[in-house]
């Protein structure tokens, strides 16, 4: 008995030791063996442990202290600056996080080097812009932002969205008291039917809303296919969304070709230089990627720029003149694409939103070969977590990050600190979309109403998205 007891002893430190070394040992160790063979090194940091990585510290910065940021800082602080790259075990996968503006950029434009690999390949729709890579992205890229991002594509957008959100403004205002996360959510998804596949508001597009929220749960899930898994749900809400669509692009076959109505007819009808157009499934994974990509972020950025107009009534005051100036001069007509550009104030409104807002807190590239920076190795295989959030949040980039200061974009912005829609080849292509409709948001919200945060003390999550927690309740009324 006691033979066994003190073996047992014995190997508890054992244990612990393997435990802790393991991913170092299996991931890092053939890596720095190369590496030293090449004359650089891999970036400093600490793999944790099997399975699970740095997962646990990642949850306990982001999830139980709510200071995401100081998961880089604690890195900072224990392995040094460096330049602004770490290694680590996250997500499944042994990684290098990028956190520095020029790594940063040097990962966008290397953009053979490190694809973008999606786990859920059926789920985003393999034919869809988000998931093809080389000449197929760049062909597929062009008929997108040829649909989306044309001046008199924005034009039309503009002119479309208002009439909803007008009528929605005034709802909140009936109600008098609104979660401005549900409010926007159900307007943009409302615009973004009617934009994309001329959907009214009714059942069917209240069917798709479902369908594509438990389709986008279960992109963010593991790939447990089987009945009861969140991706099990989501592959079957994707055949439904996808047959949805599919009917309304069998029922436009018998237009004429010149029709365009929606997003859906433009993305259609766009020839590429041969004069080839896309097929049915490449239009109808797209599309729905494209309503993925457009609504939730729009949403979230839509409830910031109501919370943070709550929290800061001097922006409030001076958005208002300006489009209190702009508003007389329409004489009760929309604004338009035009005008918008000419709001200086709004447009700075505009960013400083979006940079706070931090939708996209972090990106994911696959690195397809080894690759060095300044002396440091990322290694063929291992993922690139590129950490947008901390350039925005970093006062080396911005002074005093955390204050809302659009007054902060007279000023050029350090090269490569503001890269909230990505970079390279992949920039967000809704890029122009997105502001204008935050545009078309600030401008109705400051001539007609003012409200007020019913728990101005509440906290934030950072988890899916960075949100404060009661997804910002405000009294809402007319001015
Ligand atoms: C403020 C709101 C938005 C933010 C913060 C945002 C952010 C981003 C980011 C960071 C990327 C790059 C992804 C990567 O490189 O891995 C991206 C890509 C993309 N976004 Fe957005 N986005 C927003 C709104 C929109 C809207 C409104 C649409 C369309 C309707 C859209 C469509 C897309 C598409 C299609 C891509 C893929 C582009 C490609 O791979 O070439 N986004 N977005």
């Amino acid at each position: 008995m006691e033979v066994w007891l003190s073996w047992i002893m014995g190997l508890i430190p054992v244990l612990g030791w393997l435990l802790w070394w393991w991913n170092e040992i299996w991931y890092a160790l053939p890596v720095e063996r190369r590496c030293s063979v090449a004359g650089v090194k891999l970036p400093p940091g600490n793999m944790g442990f099997p399975l699970f990585g740095e997962l646990f510290t990642f949850l306990w910065y982001f999830k139980i202290l709510r200071r995401p940021d100081e998961f880089i800082n604690s890195k900072r602080q224990k392995y040094g600056d460096g330049v602004g790259m770490y290694r680590t075990y996250l997500f499944g996968s042994p990684c290098i996080i990028t956190c520095f503006p020029s790594v940063n950029k040097f990962v966008f434009r290397a953009n053979k080097a490190f694809i973008l690999e999606w786990p859920n390949a059926e789920l985003m729709g393999a034919t869809s812009v988000v998931m093809v890579n080389g000449k197929a992205h760049a062909r597929l890229r062009s008929f997108v932002l040829n649909a989306i991002n044309r001046p008199d594509a924005l034009r039309q957008i503009a002119a479309l969205v208002q009439p909803r959100l007008v009528s929605a403004l005034e709802m909140w205002a009936q109600k008098g008291r609104i979660v401005a996360y549900h409010e926007t959510k159900k307007v943009t998804f409302e615009n973004i039917g009617k934009l994309f596949v001329s959907f009214e508001p009714g059942p069917q597009l209240h069917e798709v809303e479902q369908l594509l929220h438990d389709m986008v749960k279960g992109m963010r899930a593991q790939p447990l296919n089987f009945p009861g898994t969140a991706y099990h749900r989501a592959r079957q809400c994707r055949k439904k969304v996808e047959a949805i669509f599919r009917v309304e692009i069998e029922k436009r076959k018998s237009r004429s070709e010149e029709t365009i109505t929606d997003l859906l007819d433009g993305i259609k009808q766009i020839k590429d230089e041969e004069g080839n157009k896309l097929s049915d499934q490449e239009v109808l994974d797209n599309i729905i990627a494209l309503v993925v990509g457009g609504y939730e972020s729009t949403t979230l950025e839509s409830m910031w720029a109501i919370y943070y107009l709550a929290k800061y009534p001097i922006v409030l005051k001076k958005l208002r003149e300006e489009n209190m100036t702009i508003s007389q001069n329409k004489k009760g007509e929309f604004i338009t694409s035009e005008d918008i550009s000419s709001m200086k104030y709004t447009n700075k409104v505009v960013e400083e939103t979006i940079r706070m807002a931090n939708v996209a807190a972090f990106l994911f590239r696959l690195a397809t070969k080894d690759v060095d920076y300044k002396g440091y190795r990322i290694p063929k295989g291992w993922k690139v977590i590129l950490w947008l959030r901390y350039l925005h949040t970093n006062p080396e980039n911005f002074d005093d990050p955390m204050c809302f200061n659009p007054d902060r974009w007279n000023e050029s912005v350090k090269s490569g600190a503001y890269q909230v829609f990505g970079g390279g080849s992949r920039i967000c292509a809704g890029n122009m979309l997105a502001r204008i409709q935050l545009a078309i948001l600030l401008h109705h919200l400051s001539v007609g109403y003012k409200w007020e945060l019913l728990n101005s003390d509440a906290g934030f999550v950072f988890l899916p998205h960075p949100a404060p927690a009661d997804r910002v309740e405000v009294s809402f009324s007319k001015l």
